[in-house]
């Protein structure tokens, strides 16, 4: 990393960034959105919470051609895919994500945890095999870490899906490498914390910025409404803290998720927040605002990166200190998409994209 001024500084030259966690969806929506993503990111895992689901490398492979295509001319972004873990993924498929090197792994969603999880898994019991396999195939699990367990209050899943799943996982197969993302509780820092090397976590941005008392200010904020949800202010501080700590085991990944403004402002609006417009700079903000910008660089390009044993990336990426106004509101298909911080001013934006890799 380097800057031109240690206070108050101006710019901040970081090797180019990856983004550990992205929602893009898919045809026509990609032209919205991936340009987003690709103006500052090198690499993004991918999830496949499509409908039909990503299941096998070769959807996972088409799919993300459909996804190159949309990115702009001359700029280099790689999309990583992950893959959906059903109860019916066969040994086969382990084994063929294993040996395609754009594969990262797999993503569990329990049986309707969020979006589009209801082909997931209702019994993690019943894909212990799988784990097995990929335990010995060295591919990652990529946890969306809530139960659904309707008696469960819903700002309790992720702790109990710690207790209740994940810890007997993490005893169980020692050696799988194991991401719980999107992390929103203090328990889920200490779960990172108490474990192995195999075990990592990736931090959005809109959970470092804000508490559930945001999703309530003034009024009810569906754009604010995410899943696992916004939690009190000592789960927030506790994630800032883990995620400047220098700690190689928190990274970044924005869990940008889009959705059009007709489908978050309804009666039963669904969940996502999207920060892929401006993600980088929602970041540096909470880094700079917990006086700790030297420790950017290692959150959002280096440990993730090292986490999946991908090369670091060659080129950098320059942000610079540049007030701006953030649109209220981004074209999408026939509808719009409300990004976070619609109509707010931030201070950072990107300089220069990256170089050819
Ligand atoms: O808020 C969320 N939205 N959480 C998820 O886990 C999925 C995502 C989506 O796909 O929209
Ligand atoms: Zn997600």
């Amino acid at each position: 990393m380097s800057n031109d001024r240690i206070k108050g500084m101006k710019s901040l030259t970081i090797v180019s960034p990856d983004d550990m966690h992205l929602h893009v969806r898919d045809g026509a929506s990609l032209p919205y959105v991936v340009p987003h993503s690709s103006r500052q990111f090198s690499r993004a895992i991918i999830m496949p919470n499509l409908v039909p689901p990503v299941t096998q490398v070769k959807q996972a492979i088409a799919y993300q051609q459909r996804i190159l295509a949309a990115v702009p001319p001359g700029l280099n972004f790689l999309p990583l895919m992950a893959l959906y873990l059903t109860e019916t993924t066969p040994v086969s498929e382990v084994i063929n994500a294993a040996n395609h090197p754009d594969i990262i792994g797999f993503k569990l969603y329990p049986a309707g945890a969020t979006t589009h999880s209801g082909a997931g898994v209702n019994s993690l019991n019943r894909i212990y095999p799988l784990f097995e396999a990929m335990q010995e195939h060295q591919v990652p699990l990529l946890c969306h870490g809530e139960v659904t367990d309707k008696d469960i209050d819903v700002f309790d899943r992720e702790r109990v899906f710690i207790e209740q799943e994940l810890i007997p996982i993490r005893r169980t197969f020692p050696d799988l490498r194991i991401i719980l993302e999107h992390i929103t509780t203090r328990e889920a820092v200490d779960f990172i914390l108490g474990n192995n090397e195999n075990t990592a976590a990736t931090i959005t941005a809109h959970h470092l910025m804000y508490n559930r008392n945001a999703m309530f200010k003034g009024g009810i904020k569906p754009h604010l409404y995410c899943l696992p949800l916004l939690k009190r202010n000592i789960h927030q501080q506790a994630l800032i803290r883990a995620a400047i700590s220098g700690d190689s085991r928190f990274f970044l990944g924005t869990d940008s998720a889009p959705h059009s403004k007709s489908r978050k402002e309804q009666s039963c609006g669904c969940a996502g927040c999207y920060t892929a417009h401006a993600a980088l700079a929602l970041y540096v903000e909470v880094f700079e605002d917990n006086n700790a910008l030297d420790k950017l660089e290692g959150f959002a390009s280096k440990h993730g990166a090292a986490f999946y044993g991908l090369q670091q990336n060659q080129s950098t990426l320059t942000l610079v200190r540049k007030p701006w106004t953030c649109p209220d509101h981004y074209e999408f298909n026939n509808d719009s998409l409300i990004p976070i911080a619609a109509s707010e001013q931030l201070n950072w934006q990107v300089e220069h994209t990256q170089q050819s890799n």
